[in-house]
This record gives C-alpha cells, structure tokens and sequence, in this order.
C-alpha cells in the first residue's frame, strides 16, 4: 500500500491486516529511524555519504503486528519521537539517498519473507512497496486524498500527540514532503502499473477498509 502522507494509510493498513489476520510493516518508520539516527549523529542531512554512514551503524528493530507498533533504535524506543517536527523535516533528504533505500529495502524484504512463512499474509505501507519492495505482491493499492484533505488529517493527528500545529504550516509541509518524495531520483513515489487506485478524501476509513478486504480476499 503506497501514497502520500495524510491519505489514512497507517490506519487503514493495521485495519485491513487485523482483518486478514495478516502481519503489518510500517516502512515509513524504517525511514523516520534512520532519519533520527542521524540526527542524533549530528549529521548534515544533505551529506549522503554521512547520512549512509549513520544508516549503516543504527541499530533498527520494527514490529509487525498490526496492534502493537514498535520501533526500536539501539534497542531504545522511538515511536513517538520519530513523529516528531524534527524527523518530519528531515526524512525525505535521508530516504533520498540511494544507499539508504538499499539497505532499508533488502531489510523489507527479509521481513516480508519471514512474515510471510509465519503468518501466510503481510500489509507492507510506504512509498515504493509496489513498484520496487514487492513488485510481485498479489494486491497493490494506492491511496490518494486531497492536499486540504490530507493537511487537516495531518493536523488533527498532530493534535491528538500533543505537537502544536496549524493547517497552513501543516499544508505547507505535507507538500513539501510529498513533492520530495515523488520527484526523488532513486524509486520516487508513484502508483504501479497494475495498481489499483482509492481517493480517500470524502470515503469512510471503515468503507475504504472493507473495500480492500473484499479485493484482498478475491486476489487470494
Ligand atoms: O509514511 P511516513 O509519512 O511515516 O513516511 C515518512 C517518509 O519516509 C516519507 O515522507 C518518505 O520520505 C519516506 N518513505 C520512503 N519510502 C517508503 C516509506 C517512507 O521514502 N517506502
């Protein structure tokens, strides 16, 4: 499942996982840790070979149930931290660097190998998930809402963590970020050919997961 930030993604993923009894893998989270790490290095964002070398001594963990998000780094939990303004600014200089992408990458597929093997089924989100992470996968879905749309979501899940926020900053940022991101040289974000788009903009989260259950279950 991949689109840009705002579209309900996160929440319609876990939803539709639970549902499939599926394992669940929030690859933006991947990325937002990385970012972290090398902020906390100290490092110059825009200095890809820097960034890479932060990438490569972090130390990441990502859960996969659906119900318990986790995110470790250097076995210290970051969940809530990598949500935060700085990481926000940051992330998409970091997942622009092709030797970040690599590495984050064959981490992805390790785990959806190993998901796969336990649990039969894995909802994997992110950017690139169906034109480079699993471009064999039975089901891709692209999700969509518009910039109003996505900043007011964006906005309330601000205010829900407590970050002070207003929706014309918040506007501004959800389009800075998802301009970087589908205009990136290395696998920028964009649906795949045999992807099968959703607005969410006017649709209910519960309408939108029970739609994907029922393609999910026909493609098997
Ligand atoms: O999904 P989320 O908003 O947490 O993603 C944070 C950032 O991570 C995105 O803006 C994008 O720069 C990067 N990302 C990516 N490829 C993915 C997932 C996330 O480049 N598969």
């Amino acid at each position: 499942m991949d689109g840009p930030s705002g579209t309900g993604k996160t929440t319609v993923a876990r939803k539709l996982a639970n549902r499939l009894g599926a394992g669940y893998l929030d690859t933006g989270a991947m990325y937002r840790a990385i970012t972290l790490a090398a902020l906390r290095s100290e490092v110059d964002v825009a200095e890809a070979d820097a960034v890479t070398k932060a990438a490569k001594a972090a130390e990441l963990e990502v859960g996969t149930d659906p119900n318990a998000p986790v995110a470790l780094l250097d076995g210290e939990d970051v969940a809530a931290e990598i949500r935060g303004d700085q990481v926000t600014s940051a992330v998409s200089a970091v997942a622009a660097v092709p030797a970040v992408r690599d590495l984050l990458v064959g981490m992805q597929r390790r785990i959806i190998e190993r998901v796969l093997a336990e649990r039969g089924g894995i909802v994997v989100e992110g950017r690139d998930i169906g034109t480079v992470v699993a471009p064999d996968a039975p089901l891709k879905i692209f999700l969509t809402a518009s910039a109003d749309v996505r900043a007011a979501r964006r906005l309330a899940q601000d205010s829900a963590a407590g970050r002070e926020a207003n929706h014309v900053d918040v506007l501004r940022s959800v389009d800075r970020r998802d301009r970087l991101d589908s205009t990136r040289a290395t696998n920028p974000m964009r649906p795949a050919d045999d992807a099968v788009e959703f607005d969410t903009s006017d649709l209910g989260i519960e309408g939108v997961v029970t739609s994907l259950c029922e393609l999910a279950e026909q493609r098997g």
